[in-house]
């Protein structure tokens, strides 16, 4: 494993927030169908992972994990994802619970370990829920069912990922690495409305240090599309604007890129922005540095060709003009600067750059080196 078992953060579908534990092996298949025929696959999209509510509620005779009747044959999925290019994640909790009331791996994970990788699982998220039950409340405590599961999944004739969902206890960014867990959960979920989105996105800048090629913070999935966890789908709340600012820092974030929606249903405009290449090079550029806030709007990542990402964001709900100076971020010379979103260059700038920004919308721009 290590750093190279997800050297960029992962892209692809998990099926919670629109489906929730209604979820089927016909509607992740659906979805994946749809990641390929609308081309997000061509764009980097290429996980497919199903979250709670697959497990059968009694294990085999041998203890082994089995699937409910909406997932009749898990390995015969597992191939069929493979067969198109796609990888298949899945998902259980060190408790003897998952938060859905389904059997976890509790005192099973070698087992469990053994049954994903014989079912060609590509991806595993790990999630806390019952465990906090029995968990000796010291660090150690904490961190113990993680390190288990890890045991489990590197013995296994495969490369598993292993995204680690504690909601940000314990400061999990701090020992996450260390188990090598390869994306951890800062937060709590999230929510379709831009309190959720900017309480969580926005407080990500304390934690900067904790990510790296292998290693990233996860503030949640994407809420773009049709939502519902499994009830009342409805369109994300967020405006079209704030959706570009939640994708935007996202990717400023390097943040793991999981759509959340139902992708057979997914409408041009949640499509256009979740395939705009020059906007997921910044979430995939190879240096992998999270982006620092320097200024309340303003966000900034060092990419790879010594070139930064930079974010401006107006918090505020009306139209604002904000200008970012060069030196405050760090440099003195004449930039070329990129539209990102527009992919378009604006000119050569020799000190600053301002813009009229919408209401909780956001400029992404690039400063060319
Ligand atoms: C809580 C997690 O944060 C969600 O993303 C989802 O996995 C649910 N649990 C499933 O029960």
């Amino acid at each position: 494993a290590g750093d190279t078992l997800s050297f960029t953060p992962t892209m692809g579908w998990n099926s919670w927030n629109c489906w929730g534990i209604n979820v089927s092996a016909e509607k992740v298949q659906s979805s994946a169908k749809a990641m390929l025929d609308k081309g997000l696959a061509d764009h980097g999209w290429n996980y497919i992972n199903v979250d709670d509510g697959w497990e059968a509620p009694a294990r085999a005779a041998d203890s082994s994990i089995v699937t409910n009747s909406k997932f009749p044959d898990m390995p015969a999925l597992g191939s069929w994802l493979h067969q198109r290019g796609l990888k298949f994640g899945i998902y259980s909790s060190p408790g003897p619970l998952t938060c859905g009331g389904f059997l976890g791996s509790y005192r099973q994970e070698e087992s469990d370990a053994r049954t994903y990788a014989g079912w060609g699982v590509d991806y595993l998220k790990y999630d806390w829920c019952s465990y906090e039950s029995i968990a000796d409340t010291s660090l150690e405590g904490y961190i113990k069912p993680y390190r288990i599961m890890q045991q489990a999944l590197r013995k296994q004739n495969r490369d598993i990922i292993y995204s680690i969902c504690q909601y940000g206890l314990k400061d999990v960014w701090k020992w996450g690495r260390e188990v090598d867990g390869q994306s951890w959960r800062t937060t709590e979920d999230i929510e379709d409305t831009w309190e959720s989105m900017e309480r969580i996105g926005f407080s990500q800048d304390k934690l900067q240090a904790y990510a790296g090629p292998g290693h990233w913070n996860d503030p949640d999935m994407m809420i773009v599309g049709k939502v519902g966890w499994g009830e009342n789908l409805h369109a994300s709340r967020l405006t079209p604007d704030e959706q570009y600012t939640h994708v935007s820092l996202w990717c400023l974030l390097s943040a793991p890129l999981l759509i959340g929606c139902d992708l057979d249903k997914l409408d041009d405009f949640t499509l256009n922005l979740l395939t705009n290449d020059e906007v997921l090079a910044i979430d995939q550029d190879e240096l992998g540095s999270q982006a620092k806030r320097v200024s309340a709007n303003v966000w900034v990542k060092d990419l790879a060709d010594g070139g930064k990402a930079v974010g401006i964001f107006n918090m505020d709900t009306t139209r604002r003009t904000i200008s970012v100076n060069w030196k405050s971020l760090g440099l003195d010379d004449y930039h070329v600067v990129r539209d990102v979103w527009r992919q378009k260059d604006l000119g050569v700038l020799q000190s600053s750059f301002t813009k009229s920004i919408a209401p909780h919308g956001v400029m992404l721009i690039k400063l060319i080196k």
